[in-house]
């Protein structure tokens, strides 16, 4: 079989080491090798069980990704199994029960199962959220709702299923609630539900700002009073038991004090109200690019429960938080084959492959970057610049602006672009009628489809 691999090398030889520093960004560790965008790519922008065989090719769970991608096709979403569940693992261990997995970050049934069978609570942030985790087993009780535009449905089989948390969001939803209290339901028991804050703290990914006003479509003011008021009404409602105050100040942060900076700000709201939870939310970076490093995810629950103990939260408060990005990022990378390169002379040389922004729009959305190499010879030097580019009919239409590439790549490769495991996939579209690719799971030398490539025939299904 194509996909069981030879020996492997047990280091990634040629992989520029990871020095990871715990915070903020430091220069690369290969000072003295090739300029590090010009070396191949560092090794702790792969998946963990990353490992460059002795023929050069890199193998990820043990199985080869050029074999990978002759076997399932291109484009190819590959997760390996092993990184996400020691993800999970580490969030697990580091926050306790009721760490959520952000399912936003990438969601199918295995994906689900996954995180669950870890230990892992899921945030759905809608009824496709919840109902995809649910078919997939995972007990009700260990879903958190989170939204903020719940529809009366939406909360009604959340209600109904029994979800461990509702996040309530808006005097809307509160009244909502009301009404769906009062319908006779049998056995319905009360329901748990958080309030969510909007603490003024804004995280950007380096660092953060304390807006003086809440602009905000999510959760409620703290500074307006809209908060208190919150409290006030999930309290008087029938049916409904507050159990704690949620709050989330943005996604790939970098600057763990950020979250420092927010427990501070939450404790003289939450300290008073004598509630037994409090949720950081989510938002923990990671590194795309080779100078980037982010803190782990045990560093960043640390600097949590240090912030909320110097806070005075009292100390059998249960903390927790919901990663996605930090969970699902870096077990994955996208496999593409490469279909036409265009060199403009005295302008640039582009590179275009097989999918583009119908599988990674964070390109065209965010300006994000990412590394590029060949899987056929993965710790190859890069010095070759080009633009990757996509298939679809959009000048925009970039999978990465400025990459480097081996010299000798060719019409015909297989190209790889690391760190897409989150928001991947999970904001893929059909754009031009491109068919969603295929997801494969790979651990321990075996590979597993667990969502199959769109069809044509898919794309026409929904048609009346
Ligand atoms: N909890 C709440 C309430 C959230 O809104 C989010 C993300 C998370 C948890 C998970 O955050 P994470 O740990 O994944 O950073 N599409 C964007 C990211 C949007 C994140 C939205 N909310 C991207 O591709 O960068």
């Amino acid at each position: 079989m194509d996909d069981l691999v030879a020996p492997v090398a047990t280091e990634a030889p040629g992989l520029i080491p990871d020095a990871l520093d715990g915070a903020g960004v430091v220069p690369d560790g290969a000072a003295s090798g090739p300029a590090p965008d010009e070396g191949p790519v560092r090794a702790g922008l792969l998946p963990m069980t990353a490992q460059v065989r002795t023929d050069g090719r890199l193998a990820v769970g043990g199985v080869d990704l050029v074999g990978l991608a002759d076997r399932f096709g291109t484009p190819l979403f590959v997760y390996d199994e092993d990184h996400l569940r020691a993800r999970c693992r580490e969030a697990v261990a580091a926050w306790g029960d009721g760490v959520a997995y952000a399912t936003k970050a990438f969601l199918c049934r295995a994906m689900a199962g996954l995180a669950h069978e870890e230990g892992m609570w899921l945030d759905v942030s809608t009824g496709g959220e919840l109902h995809v985790a649910v078919s997939a087993g995972v007990p009700s009780a260990r879903l958190v709702l989170h939204g903020n535009n719940k529809s009366e449905d939406e909360l009604a089989h959340a209600l109904d299923s029994g979800v461990g948390r509702i996040v309530v969001d808006s005097f809307d939803e509160i009244e909502r609630l009301a009404r769906l209290a009062r319908a006779p339901t049998s056995g319905r028991g009360r329901q748990p539900v958080m309030v969510r804050v909007t603490p003024g703290v804004e995280a950007h990914t380096h660092d953060f700002v304390r807006t003086g006003q809440e602009d905000s479509k999510f959760g409620f003011g703290l500074a307006s009073g809209a908060a208190s008021d919150a409290v006030a009404h999930v309290r008087a409602l029938a049916g409904v038991d507050l159990v704690g105050i949620h709050a989330h100040i943005g996604s790939q942060v970098f600057r763990v004090e950020s979250f420092a900076e927010e427990v501070e700000v939450l404790s003289s709201f939450f300290i008073p109200l004598e509630l037994p939870e409090l949720c950081v939310g989510g938002g923990l970076g990671v590194p795309y690019l080779a100078e980037e490093r982010a803190p782990s995810i045990a560093q960043w629950a640390q600097t949590v429960h240090d912030a909320c103990r110097r806070a005075g939260i009292p100390p059998d408060t249960r903390i927790t938080a919901e990663p996605g990005r930090s969970i699902a990022a870096t077990a994955g990378v996208t496999l593409y084959r490469v279909g036409t390169i265009k060199e403009l002379r005295g302008v640039r040389t582009y590179v275009a492959v097989d999918g583009g922004m119908s599988d990674n729009p964070r390109p065209v959305l965010y300006g994000s970057g990412y590394e590029t190499f060949l899987p056929r010879d993965a710790a190859a030097p890069r010095p070759r610049a080009a633009r990757v580019v996509g298939k679809h009919c959009e000048t925009g239409d970039i999978v990465v602006a400025d990459a480097r590439l081996p010299s000798d790549v060719a019409v015909g490769d297989v190209l790889a672009t690391p760190v897409t495991g989150a928001y991947g996939y999970s904001m893929a579209s059909n754009y031009n009628k491109v068919p969603r690719p295929a997801v494969v799971f790979v651990s321990g030398g075996e590979a597993r489809l667990v969502v199959r490539r769109e069809t044509y025939d898919d794309l026409i299904r929904l048609d009346g």
